[in-house]
């Protein structure tokens, strides 16, 4: 019952692209402790994207020190918090010497291009096309699979410590745990199978490291070590917190973020979608028990697995690399605002986007169209174009990509989506992020930036949109893996009221032929952004 079930706490770790948090939650879902780290982004050059490794770990670590003592002072009991889950950036690539733990080179992040002509070499390669069946992606710069060959070629030391057998690969969730539950020591090299399922390496079916794959890239595995694949949810795979206030605790749930997402807005039964609006934005539409092979430019993944008796659940998944970062890119390049909440602001200083279009492809342009030499382009500037209309454009650009990525799924799936569950905030900044007075988060920023982009992703889809109140749902959906793991919930049905006060329905207010007008004008757009040459 709700009482029983409100003493019992569940951490979550939540790693993403441009900042790392550290929420509890207690046994109803409630956030009653948070704290929120951004880290640095290194561009070393044009279209490179890297994070320093050991920062993503001091971040995770002074995350749950702050947090816990936040938590610690409102009267709670650490002993109350059963279990850890931890959710994270994916597709983002770190390799390190097996003798020493030590990171052979920064991070490459996932929206990072230089892989570029590699991915073209690829594509052209005997055997390129029938990846896509087995490992559900199509080759491109996204998945770890192009970045971990970049590594090899391009550093000497990490093609060194690979001939003499000591290169050890991961995602972000395995250099997370690998570090904080002493994995060198209690041999813990584990991810689970959402965070494998992007890096082109497992056979979508088996949930395996499959030879035909590791053989097209080439990799020996008597060369290289790759982490276990586990399920996403489980008591004792992934090891305990070995250090900080909560040492000890075990870690039990570990999810790619979107797949988090997907679990924190229960959508549980094939046929639901929701759309996270992060760095980037991931739209995931459950397909059920079996993996659909998109043809129209969607990618198959794990969506979840929390294994036992329980069959894993694939997606389809419409990736955009841009969402936040575009936002983030008006603030910090262009200095079109002080702090990202005030886009919505300076988007309703004008009543339309003017006529401009924004293609924000800053990583070549992901689904459905992957066009990799795409570069982010803006259309129709006249002199009457202002600040305000190319902020529009910029929100209105994942809301039209969002549009694309529906047309595609109902393709795929031969289902038109009824509604579409969304999260997530273009927001990042540690400022915009306050407790309520009923200790809840409050996300300002995030509620500046739904208002304005809910209602224009509604119109464009032309489908009702459904926001939570709480809009932490990536890390909900791990604190929900790790929280099953150690019996706190035994079935889904069981989660139901969880987040469910205090939605929102954005209802569309626009005709079709206006919708369509405007959806008209970005493909064309789309077509004219193709084919930059660095
Ligand atoms: O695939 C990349 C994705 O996992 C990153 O998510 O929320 O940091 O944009 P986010």
């Amino acid at each position: 019952d709700e009482k029983k079930l409100k003493k019992y706490y569940i951490g979550s770790i939540d790693q993403g692209t441009t900042s790392t948090r550290f929420i509890i939650f207690d046994g109803v879902g409630h956030p009653v402790a948070q704290h929120q780290i951004e880290f640095t982004q290194h561009y070393p050059h044009s279209g490179w994207h890297e994070h320093d490794p050991k920062e993503l770990i001091t971040s995770v670590e002074q995350c749950i020190e702050k947090a816990t003592q936040s938590f610690i002072d409102q009267g709670h009991d650490i002993s109350d918090i059963k279990a850890v889950g931890i959710t994270n950036q994916r597709e983002t690539t770190i390799v390190w010497d097996t003798n020493t733990g030590e990171a052979l080179h920064n991070a490459i992040a996932w929206p990072d291009t230089r892989t570029k002509s590699l991915a073209n070499k690829l594509k052209a390669k005997d055997g390129a096309d029938s990846l896509q069946n087995l490992c559900g992606l199509p080759i491109s710069t996204y998945p770890s699979s192009v970045k971990l060959l970049w590594l090899l070629e391009h550093v000497e030391a990490v093609r060194k410590a690979y001939d003499e057998g000591r290169l050890t690969f991961g995602t972000v969730d395995t250099w997370l745990l690998y570090h904080l539950n002493g994995g060198k020591e209690k041999n813990i090299l584990v991810t689970d199978a959402t965070n494998a399922s992007r890096t082109m390496f497992m056979d979508l079916y088996t949930l395996e490291y499959d030879d035909k794959l590791l053989d097209f890239f080439e990799l020996d595995r008597n060369k290289l070590t790759l982490p276990k694949i586990v399920p996403s949810s489980s008591p004792d795979a992934f090891g305990a917190l070995t250090s900080g206030l909560l040492k000890g605790v075990r870690i039990a749930g570990c999810l790619g973020d979107q797949s988090a997402a997907l679990v924190g807005q229960q959508g549980f039964s094939p046929g639901s979608a929701k759309n996270t609006y992060g760095t980037g934005c991931f739209l995931l539409y459950n397909v059920g028990e079996k993996p659909v092979i998109s043809k129209h430019g969607l990618l198959a993944t794990v969506a979840y697995h929390f294994g036992g008796e329980r069959k894993p659940i694939y997606a389809l998944e419409g990736s955009i690399a841009v969402a936040g970062s575009g936002v983030k890119f008006l603030m910090d390049n262009l200095g079109f605002i002080t702090h990202s909440h005030k886009i919505s602001d300076l988007a309703a200083t004008v009543e339309d986007n003017g006529g401009c279009v924004f293609v924000t492809a800053f990583s070549g342009l992901f689904a459905p169209y992957w066009i990799d030499d795409a570069k982010g382009t803006i259309f129709g500037i006249t002199q009457f174009t202002e600040r305000g209309h190319i902020a529009r454009a910029t929100l209105e650009a994942t809301c039209f990509q969002t549009k694309a990525i529906l047309d595609a799924m109902e393709l795929d799936s031969g289902h038109k989506l009824a509604e579409l569950a969304v999260d997530g905030g273009m927001s990042n900044s540690n400022l915009c992020m306050q407790v309520s007075s009923a200790g809840h988060l409050y996300n300002p920023c995030l509620e500046a930036y739904c208002q304005s982009s809910t209602q224009t992703q509604a119109n464009l889809i032309g489908i009702p949109v459904d926001r939570p109140a709480m809009h932490e749902t990536t890390a909900l959906g791990a604190a929900i893996a790790a929280g099953f793991a150690v019996d706190i919930w035994k079935e889904f049905g069981e989660l139901k009221e969880i987040n469910q006060k205090g939605r929102v329905l954005f209802e569309p207010n626009m005709t079709k032929e206006e919708s369509s007008k405007m959806f008209k004008k970005w493909g064309r757009a789309v077509e004219m952004c193709r084919g930059w040459v660095d």
